[in-house]
């Protein structure tokens, strides 16, 4: 079994990142599952705390290093990636050497509830995941507007052709998870 952790940008309980991650996971083919990885109750990254690491931080990092691939599903915050996202990013690279990331392939989703997409969170969150090395979708991107016309009354995608678009993305990602 391939294994995706999913982490969403969002701690929100109705978040529209978090709605679309669980339509995304249910997109991936027989052999793979998917796990939300909580990223919430990591205190704020402190490197006094190398070496040194709250029960929380290690759960996580021994989360990711099980994972295959990591599928990112983000809002955008103020033109970029909401803190909650880039702390645990940081809490996932450290101590140094240690990167729980390094080489794990990985897919990024933005999304916002107007025209803009999250095109600044998607971008800002690429620049620290080369940096991270790790083997990003390139093609298709994704930036999905609008979000709240996009769900139905039970959370699900609507419209065919955004699951379609999706379905895709997905497959490229498995592509990329292969190699
Ligand atoms: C936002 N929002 C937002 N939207 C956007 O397209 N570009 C932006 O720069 C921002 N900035 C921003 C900052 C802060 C602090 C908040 C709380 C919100 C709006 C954002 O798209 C909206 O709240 C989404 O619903 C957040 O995603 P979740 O929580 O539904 O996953």
């Amino acid at each position: 079994m391939t294994k995706v952790g999913i982490v969403v940008g969002s701690l929100r309980k109705e978040s529209y990142s978090k709605k679309i991650a669980l339509n995304v996971a249910s997109l991936f083919p027989e052999g793979y599952e998917t796990e939300f990885v909580e990223i919430g109750n990591l205190a704020l990254y402190n490197e006094e705390y190398d070496g040194n690491s709250p029960e929380e931080y290690t759960q996580f990092r021994n989360t990711i290093k099980e994972v295959d691939a990591v599928l990112f599903v983000t809002p955008e915050y103020n033109r970029s990636v909401p803190g909650v996202l880039k702390n645990a990013l940081d809490v996932g690279s450290r101590p140094y050497g240690e990167s729980v990331w390094n080489g794990k392939p990985a897919a990024i989703i933005s999304q916002s509830i107007s025209n803009l997409s999250g095109f600044g969170a998607n971008h800002h969150l690429r620049q620290s995941l080369a940096f991270l090395n790790m083997p990003v979708v390139q093609q298709p991107e994704v930036y999905l507007a609008n979000s709240p016309e996009l769900l139905d009354e039970n959370g699900k995608i609507k419209n065919e052709d955004t699951l379609q678009f999706l379905q895709g993305f997905v497959d490229t990602f498995v592509e990329l998870i292969k190699k």
